[in-house]
C-alpha cells in the first residue's frame, strides 16, 4: 500500500500489476518482451512492464468483441452498467492514496495535485457517467405515413482508446466513462511512460465486477501496440489523446477500415489580461494555468497576452512569482513543481528555451536545468515574445511561459486566433463586454473567463481546428460513444 508520511516522505507504492490485461487475466506480452517505465524524479526503473504488440492487440480486440457480441456486458441492463460505474468510483475512492501515489511515481506530478486534482476528477467522472448509463434516449419522430418511427442510442462497438501520459489516470477516466456507459467494450493502451495506474484502475474494475473481456489493457508502444489497434478491422472506434502528428497517422490509417475518430490534441492557448482585471487573481491564474502539472497541459495558458498599460507591472510580479515556486520532489507536500515526464519532453523544452534566446525573447528567469538528476526543469519566463517566434507558436508542454504586449481588444483577439490551434483560451477582465466579446470570438473549444483549468465531468471539452475532433466529457461526450439507429414500423389502419 502506498503511504506518504505527512513530512512528503516516501513509501513506494507497491506495483500490483505490470501485465497485459485480457478478459480477466493479466498476462505476459505474446513475444515475452518488456518495457522499463521510468522514475522521472530520479530516472531510476520503476519495473518491468509487459510489451504489447500486434499479437498482443489481436487477444484484446477478440476478447473485447466477444464481450460486446455475446458477453453478458451485451445483455446487461443499462441500469447496472451504472451500477458498475458507480462502484468502481467508490472503489477508486477508497484507493484514492494508492492511486496517487502511483501517479506520482510514475509521472512525476506533486503527490498533493495527483490527490486534490486527478484523483478527485477521475471519481467523479465515473460518477457523472455512471449517472448516464440508463438515460441514454432515442427520440420518437413523426414522419408522413402510417408509420412508428423512433431512434435508439447503441454502441458502436469496440472502442479503442490511446492516451498520452499528462494525465494518466484522468484520461483513462474520460475515455472508459462515456465508453461504458454506452455500453461500449474497450482496448486502452496507456502511453508507454505511465502505465501503471491505468492497469491498477483495470484490476480496480474486475474487482468492481465488470465482465472479462470489456475492459483490455494492452501497455506498449505507439507505433506497435497502438498502430495494431488503429489498424485493427475489429475495431470500430478510436479515441486518441497526444499530439497532432501522431493524429494525422492514425487518421491516415484509420481511413482504411472507416472507423470513428474522436480527438483531443494540443494547444497554443492564449491567456488574455487586460488592464482593468483584478491584478492578483489574473496573476495567479496566469501562474496556475501555464506552470499546472510542470506544463503539460494541452490548454496550458502558453500565449499570455498583456495589455501594454499593465505590461511591466505584471510582467515583475510573475516573475517574482515564477521564481518562488518550489520544484523538487513530487512527493514532498511542499513541491508545487516536479520533474518533467521523461529525458524527450525534457530535451524538447531545453530546445525550446534554447530557441526562445536565440530568436530575442528575454529570459527574466529560470533557462535551466534544476540538479543534476530527474528531468527538473527550472520556471521559466519570457517577455519580449513576438507572434512569429517559436515559442509562441509551438507547443513547448512545460514550465516555459511566454508573454506578449499588447495595445487594443480588436488587435488581441486578431492575434489570439492566428494559430492553427484552437483548444482553450482565457480572459481576465472587469468588463462584461470585453468578457462576452473574447469568448464569442476565440476560436477555441474552451474559453475560461476571470479563471483557468476549470474542469467538470459535466461540461465538454475539446478543440476548434487541429486541437482536435469531437468533444470529451458531458453529453456530447457520451455521443461521440454512441451509434443512432432509425426504426420504422409500418401501422396498420
Ligand atoms: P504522442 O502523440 O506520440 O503519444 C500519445 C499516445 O499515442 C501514446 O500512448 C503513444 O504511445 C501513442 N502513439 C504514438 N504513436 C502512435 C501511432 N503511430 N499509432 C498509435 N498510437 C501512437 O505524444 P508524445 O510523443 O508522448 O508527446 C509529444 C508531444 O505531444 C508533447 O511534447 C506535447 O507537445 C504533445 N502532447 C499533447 C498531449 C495532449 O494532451 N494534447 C498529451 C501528450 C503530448
Ligand atoms: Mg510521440
Amino acid at each position: 500500500m502506498a503511504t506518504v508520511s505527512e513530512t512528503g516522505t516516501l513509501n513506494p507504492p507497491q506495483i500490483r500489476q505490470t501485465g497485459i490485461l485480457i478478459g480477466d487475466e493479466f498476462r505476459p506480452s505474446v513475444s515475452g518482451r518488456t518495457f522499463q517505465t521510468i522514475n522521472p524524479a530520479t530516472e531510476e526503473v520503476i519495473c518491468e512492464v509487459a510489451e504489447g504488440d500486434e499479437e498482443d492487440v489481436n487477444l484484446a480486440v477478440h476478447a473485447a468483441r466477444s464481450a460486446f457480441e455475446t458477453g453478458p456486458w451485451s445483455r446487461m441492463d443499462a441500469r447496472d452498467r451504472g451500477r458498475l460505474l458507480n462502484k468502481l468510483a467508490d472503489i477508486a475512492e477508497t484507493h484514492l492514496e494508492e492511486l496517487a501515489a502511483l501517479e506520482t511515481l510514475d509521472n512525476g506530478k506533486p503527490i498533493n495535485d495527483a490527490r486534490a486534482a486527478d484523483l478527485p476528477l477521475v471519481i467523479d467522472c465515473l460518477r457523472y457517467y455512471a449517472g448516464w448509463a440508463d438515460k441514454i434516449c432515442g427520440d420518437t419522430i413523426p414522419i408522413r405515413g402510417d408509420y412508428f418511427c423512433y431512434t435508439r442510442r447503441e454502441p458502436i462497438g469496440v472502442c479503442g482508446q490511446i492516451i498520452p501520459w499528462n494525465f494518466p489516470l484522468l484520461m483513462t477516466a474520460w475515455k472508459w466513462g462515456p465508453a461504458l456507459a454506452a455500453g461500449n467494450t474497450i482496448v486502452m493502451k496507456p502511453a508507454e511512460q505511465t502505465p501503471l495506474s491505468c492497469l491498477r484502475l483495470a484490476e480496480l474494475a474486475l474487482e468492481a465486477g465488470f465482465p472479462p473481456g470489456v475492459i483490455n489493457v494492452v501497455p506498449g508502444y505507439g507505433p506497435t501496440a497502438g498502430a495494431a489497434i488503429v489498424r485493427h478491422p475489429q475495431v470500430d472506434k478510436i479515441a486518441f489523446t497526444g499530439e497532432g502528428a501522431t493524429a494525422k497517422i492514425i487518421m491516415k490509417e484509420a481511413a482504411q477500415t472507416l472507423k470513428r475518430l474522436t480527438f483531443e490534441l494540443g494547444g497554443k492557448s492564449p491567456n488574455i489580461i487586460f488592464a482593468d482585471a483584478d491584478m492578483d487573481q489574473a496573476i495567479a491564474g496566469a501562474e496556475f494555468g501555464l506552470f499546472f502539472n510542470q506544463g503539460q497541459c494541452c490548454c496550458a495558458g502558453s500565449r499570455l497576452f498583456v495589455e501594454e498599460s499593465i505590461h511591466d507591472e505584471f510582467v515583475e510580479k510573475i516573475v517574482s512569482r515564477a521564481s518562488r515556486r518550489v520544484v523538487g520532489n513530487p512527493f514532498d507536500t511542499e513541491t508545487q513543481q516536479g520533474p518533467q515526464v521523461d529525458q524527450a519532453q525534457f530535451d524538447k523544452i531545453m530546445h525550446y528555451i534554447q530557441r526562445g534566446n536565440a530568436q530575442g525573447a528575454q529570459c527574466l528567469t529560470g533557462g535551466n536545468r534544476v540538479g543534476q538528476r530527474g528531468y527538473y526543469v527550472q520556471p521559466t519566463v519570457f517577455s519580449g515574445v513576438t507572434d512569429e517566434m517559436d515559442i509562441a507558436r509551438e507547443e513547448i508542454f512545460g514550465p516555459v511561459m511566454n508573454i506578449l504586449k499588447f495595445r487594443d481588444i480588436n488587435e488581441v483577439i486578431d492575434r489570439a486566433n492566428r494559430t492553427f490551434y484552437g483548444l482553450a483560451a482565457a480572459v481576465w477582465t472587469r468588463d462584461v463586454q470585453k468578457a462576452h466579446r473574447i469568448a464569442a470570438s476565440v476560436r477555441a473549444g474552451t474559453v475560461w473567463v476571470n479563471c483557468y483549468d476549470v474542469f467538470d465531468a459535466a461540461a465538454p471539452f475539446g478543440g476548434f481546428k487541429m486541437s482536435g475532433i469531437g468533444r470529451e466529457l458531458g453529453e456530447a461526450g457520451l455521443a461521440n460513444y454512441t451509434e443512432l439507429k432509425t426504426v420504422t414500423m409500418k401501422i396498420s389502419r
